[in-house]
């Protein structure tokens, strides 16, 4: 697909509206696309590669606006092989292009590429590359937008911002522009599923990044999945939604939500008293339970990044902690989950691994575990079930 955006840039990224799974652990129900952009003045500019895997289409829609031997700079906004895993095939067909990027994707791209002597120009926030013909670019340094090498590419002349992941959405339509959204429900609910799995754990960095560009008049926001945003088109809801979105999240009360499985009822049961010791201490507090093989998954790993506390219990099968417990783990945002109180308890027929195990775990992502957390063995006895109490007591103390 090539589709001129404004005077200068032409859309020539690839399309994988088959796509439903997206590294691995992303959702993607509306496929998605490997945006990239030529901007032709004197000299031109690729913003962006793709996925390796589409590297085909790729050149034959670089082809149908130019020779790719003419392409003078290749600018990577980040380094993501869904933006990079083309550089190196296409560093074949465009020899004498320099590669540009922020600091911290200069020292990447030699990785990724595995060429030692990849030429790249390192730049940093407000300088300028001069296309000729009244054509320049200007770099804003986006960290955290999602990685630490993210920027953003301004060209003001036509007013496009090439932003990269920012504003975009995994989402795919034949005509990748938003004024022809046929599904809009289904764009916006991608827009949101992005948003939450790509700059959730970024919310402060993102109202930066929407302070960066503030200033700027934007015509065309040139993201790097999903339909092209224009002004009047979807580009202000996605601006507005992201701010909306990226806002510090108000408990009114303390939530310390509870998690766990359990085979046979005792692990449910030691919750149950857990909780009781909880609410002793802290009566106002939101003490949930949650039996997790009941509950949507994503759900879960949304309360519990939205919790000021939390604790998660399993039963010990086969040595270990059983499998959906490691699932729910497996939601948790690592950044974001730093110091947060934790604790861990469990029944247990005969080792008892399970405690120790998620404790470890916890502390892997740097939560603040709670002791040793806490084991019963078998059907919980009135005196571990007064332990359990006590367990939640010290453990609401300690918040
Ligand atoms: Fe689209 Fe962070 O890669």
């Amino acid at each position: 697909m090539t589709r001129q955006i404004s005077a200068s840039v032409y859309s020539v990224g690839a399309l994988n509206p088959n796509l439903r799974v997206f590294d691995i652990v992303m959702r993607t129900d509306y496929g998605t696309s490997y945006n990239a952009y030529l901007i032709r003045g004197e000299k031109t500019a690729l913003v962006e590669t793709c996925h390796n895997s589409f590297f085909e289409e790729f050149l034959e829609n670089i082809r149908a606006v130019c020779d790719p031997g003419e392409i003078d700079y290749i600018i990577l906004n980040h380094t993501e092989p869904d933006h990079s895993g083309a550089l190196r095939r296409l560093t074949e067909c465009a020899p004498q292009a320099e590669i540009i990027a922020s600091r911290a994707a200069a020292i990447y791209l030699r990785a990724i590429t595995n060429l030692p002597d990849l030429r790249v120009r390192a730049v940093g926030d407000g300088e300028t590359l001069d296309l000729g013909a009244g054509k320049t670019l200007r770099f804003i340094n986006a960290p955290f937008l999602h990685w630490p090498d993210s920027m953003f590419t301004w060209f003001e002349a036509e007013g496009v911002l090439f932003s990269c992941d920012f504003l975009g959405s995994h989402y795919c339509e034949p005509r990748m522009i938003d004024t022809a959204i046929t599904y809009p429900n289904a764009y916006q609910s991608a827009l949101k599923n992005y948003f939450d799995a790509i700059f959730g754990p970024f919310k402060p960095y993102v109202l930066k990044g929407l302070e960066k560009i503030a200033g700027l008049d934007i015509a065309v926001c040139a993201n790097s999945h999903g339909p092209v945003l224009t002004k009047g088109g979807q580009l202000q809801n996605a601006l507005d939604c992201y701010r909306t979105w990226a806002q510090p999240q108000k408990n009114d009360a303390c939530t310390i939500p509870i998690f766990y499985c359990t085979a046979y009822g005792h692990t449910a049961r030691t919750a149950e008293a857990i909780r009781e010791g909880i609410l002793s201490v802290k009566p106002e507090a939101k003490v949930e339970l949650f039996n997790i093989i009941d509950e949507d998954m994503a759900d879960l790993g949304a309360r519990l990044m939205g919790s000021n506390a939390f604790l998660v219990g399993s039963p010990t099968i086969n040595k270990d902690a059983v499998p959906p417990v490691w699932q729910l783990l497996s939601h948790i945002d690592a950044i974001n989950i730093q110091k947060r109180p934790a604790a861990v308890f469990g029944s247990y027929g005969w080792s008892g691994e399970a405690v120790p195990a998620l404790c470890t775990r916890l502390a892997q992502l740097k939560c603040k575990v709670f002791g040793e957390g806490l084991k019963v063995n078998f059907v919980p006895s009135e005196e571990e079930l007064a332990a359990a109490v006590s367990f939640g007591k010290e453990f609401a103390e300690s918040l």
